[in-house]
């Protein structure tokens, strides 16, 4: 990766795990950039040097790119989309009642630039928005001047930066050749391949390739099922199958069910945009469903791991892990949540750590993380604990102190290994009880 020859004016509606990384990667590869965000508290964090969010490498990029004077953080869409050739919208698109993308964020936004834009710049969807966006915003803005292009954004929390200089294909969609020529020059300096398509292609792209990742966790979830039922090893299955190029490894790894903050509402959307053009996607309903019977697995495996099933009073469960996964701070749609929520309905009491909920909570974490007890340190879950729970690969727990561990514990408890993280033989050598995920 290179500068980029020919540097562009973007603006960036959003600042969060999406636009920020996007604002930056863009600045750092040389383009000026502002970033507008409604949230005024993370518009000040940013001006003032923190990163609000957790995600490896991003604040060394902003601050970089911020110091060379290429990255500005400014407050609300209108002032980051005034002077730029070309503007990101990059807001939430939550699940609407009816399982459907919600798009008022992507509509208010459009709403709010469409006076600002200068002629002939390029309104990018890099949200997940379902099929037709691309028209509605066009709708939006009422404004014959500008064009409007679909980028979606392939990113994984967690290993953000690298995933947007390093992506595996970057794809555009847009009726105008010149439009989506624009955009693509923009990544000129990244080594990738850009595919440009039509704007229902390229939100379809989007929503299946999610839809075929949460697919595959599926699949090998259920198999880890099989594996229980009739005495086999997943790790075994898959390193069997996943050795098949037709079939590759990646993504095959058993574990509590998918969550965050794109499979479950894109799943659902998935489903709902087919629906609403007369397609019953069937196979995706299945994904769905195999999901929330791993959660509730998860949910019977702690409870028989305490000798008890419906009513789990008196219950303390040593949570370890509260994030949907390793390198990210997010807890949208968290496994560990969904499980922890069910736990509690059943009377049992929690006590959690995860790393980045250590210190000061974000008001919003403070919300969701309500009647859980947080502790300080991994080891400290152990206290009163009648059974263990691992909900996230963090690296730290795969090197958790088993002895210590055991000795805090006071007697020979379960651990329920939901990521399959932990050695087996290494727990039982410990004392304790070993619970995995389609292994034994
Ligand atoms: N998070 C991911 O891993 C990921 C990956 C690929 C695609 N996406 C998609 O990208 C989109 C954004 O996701 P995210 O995780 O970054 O969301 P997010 O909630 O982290 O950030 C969205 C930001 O937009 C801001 N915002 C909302 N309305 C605004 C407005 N009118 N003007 C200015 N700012 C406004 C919010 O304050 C927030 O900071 C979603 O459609 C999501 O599905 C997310």
């Amino acid at each position: 990766m290179r500068m980029s020859e020919r540097s562009i004016r973007l603006g960036v509606v959003g600042t969060g795990y999406v636009g920020l990384t996007t604002g930056a990667c863009f600045a750092h590869i040389g383009h000026h950039v502002v970033c507008g965000d409604i949230d005024e508290r993370k518009v000040t964090m940013l001006n003032d040097g923190h990163i609000p969010i957790v995600e490896e490498g991003l604040e060394t990029i902003v601050n970089e790119s911020r110091a060379a004077g290429r990255l500005q953080f400014v407050l609300g869409s209108q002032a980051a989309a005034a002077d730029a050739d070309i503007v990101f919208l990059c807001v939430p698109t939550p699940q609407g009642d009816d399982g459907s993308a919600d798009l008022s964020y992507i509509e208010q936004a459009a709403k709010e630039i469409a006076s600002v834009l200068k002629p002939g710049a390029v309104v990018v969807n890099k949200s997940t928005v379902p099929v037709g966006s691309t028209l509605a915003v066009e709708r939006v803005l009422q404004r014959d001047d500008v064009f409007v292009v679909s980028n979606p954004e392939f990113l994984r929390e967690g290993t953000a930066v690298f995933d947007f200089l390093h992506p595996d294909r970057v794809v555009i969609g847009s009726a105008d050749r010149a439009a989506a020529e624009r955009v693509a020059e923009l990544y000129a300096s990244i080594d990738t391949p850009i595919l440009i398509t039509d704007p229902a292609s390229a939100e379809t792209i989007k929503y299946a390739a999610n839809g075929f990742l949460a697919m595959k966790i599926s699949f090998v979830n259920a198999v880890a099922a099989m594996c229980e039922a009739v005495g086999a090893d997943v790790a075994a299955v898959v390193e069997g199958i996943g050795s098949d190029q037709r079939i590759g490894g990646q993504f095959l790894r058993p574990g509590p069910g998918w969550g965050g903050s794109c499979f479950p509402k894109d799943s659902r959307a998935l489903v709902k945009i087919a629906e609403d053009h007369g397609y019953n996607f069937t196979m995706m309903r299945g994904v769905i469903d195999v999901n929330d019977e791993q959660l509730e697995r998860m949910v019977a495996k702690i409870g028989a791991a305490t000798g008890r099933v419906d009513d789990l009073s008196g219950v303390t469960v040593g949570a370890l892990g509260l994030t949907f996964k390793a390198g990210t701070d997010d807890l949208r749609e968290s496994p560990a949540l969904a499980i922890i929520s069910e736990l509690r309905r059943l009377g049992a009491a929690v006590r959690a750590y995860d790393p980045t909920t250590v210190g000061e909570l974000t008001p919003h974490q403070g919300v969701v993380l309500e009647g859980i007890e947080l502790v300080g340190d991994a080891l400290d879950i152990a206290e009163g604990a009648d059974v263990v729970a691992v909900f996230t690969e963090w690296p730290e727990f795969s090197k958790i102190d088993l002895p210590q561990l055991a000795a805090r514990l006071g007697r020979p408890v379960t651990i329920v290994d939901t990521r399959n993280l932990l050695d087996p033989a290494l727990v039982r050598e410990a004392g304790l009880v070993y619970e995995g995920v389609g292994r034994r």
